[in-house]
């Protein structure tokens, strides 16, 4: 019971490592707010945790992309919680394309997203957080360091996310709010979508690149496993001299570059 007593909002819960990072602050004790767009999937989640953890969670529909409704959200979800102690954003997308021929569309659907999400949520959270100190836990990608080939707006994103997070550390610190990213290689309906778009020889030269770069199995994490109990530490009081960090929660994943 790491988290008894917090109030905590995860975007994104409704499916990958936002639905497992939800039930792992509930299984902790914590109060939760799930927000997604896939309303089915996000309903199902908090059902499943209520049967367990009664009355600990909650599931609303609210696209981060869009301020006024991340406002208003946030109001409702704070008032159903009664305060907020932490913020995971964990909601995001992910395109591929060459960098010569990503279209408009797509730059900024991914920008709107992970950038301008991130931008909203954190905003929207700071009033509540600042009551009494908390924690932004947003979530950025190794893509955001190291680059990713054929995903450079993903990428240009993600580097923002992790500058944005450095910054914000600096100027919140006087409220007691810690800012820190993760940087998570978990294996998830995101990865199996990228795994998807590759042909079979593609799929196996990507496999033996992994079975080399990760040290730690040579293949992506399992979030429930390897990332949730992090993200209940992160959550935790435990955690309130770290801030501003990029956390890399990814195996020892060597740069191939
Ligand atoms: N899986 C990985 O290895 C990996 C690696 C690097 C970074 N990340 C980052 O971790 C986060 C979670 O990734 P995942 O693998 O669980 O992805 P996922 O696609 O499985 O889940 C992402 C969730 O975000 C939600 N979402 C998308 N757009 C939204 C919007 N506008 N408003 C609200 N919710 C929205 C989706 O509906 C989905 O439920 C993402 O930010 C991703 O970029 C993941």
């Amino acid at each position: 019971m790491q988290l008894a007593g917090k109030n905590i909002i995860v975007t994104g819960g409704a499916r990958g490592i936002g639905a497992v990072v939800a039930r792992a602050y509930a299984a902790a004790g914590a109060r939760v707010v799930a927000l997604d767009v896939l309303d089915d999937e996000g309903a199902a989640v908090v059902a499943a945790i209520n049967a367990r953890y009664p009355g600990h969670a909650r599931y609303l529909s609210c696209n981060i992309a869009d301020a006024d409704q991340v406002r208003t959200v946030f109001a409702q979800a704070c008032d159903w919680l009664g305060g907020l102690d932490v913020l995971a954003n964990i909601a995001g997308v992910e395109r591929t394309a060459p960098a010569e021929a990503i279209g408009q569309a797509d730059w900024d659907l991914i920008f709107d997203v992970n950038v301008r999400g991130t931008l909203h949520t954190n905003q929207a959270a700071f009033p509540y957080l600042c009551e009494q100190g908390g924690r932004i836990i947003n979530f950025g990608s190794a893509a955001g360091i190291n680059g990713m080939p054929n995903a450079a707006h993903y990428a240009a994103s993600k580097g923002a996310v992790l500058a944005w997070t450095r910054t914000l550390a600096q100027e919140w610190a006087k409220h007691r709010i810690t800012v820190n990213a993760v940087a998570p290689m978990m294996w998830t309906p995101m990865y199996d979508t990228h795994r998807a778009k590759m042909s079979a020889d593609e799929l196996a030269t990507h496999d033996e690149l992994l079975s080399r770069v990760i040290p730690m199995g040579g293949k992506l994490g399992d979030a429930e496993r390897d990332l949730a109990p992090f993200m209940v530490f992160l959550a935790s009081d435990g955690s309130g001299f770290i801030t501003g960090q990029t956390l890399c929660v990814d195996g020892g994943t060597v740069p191939t570059r």
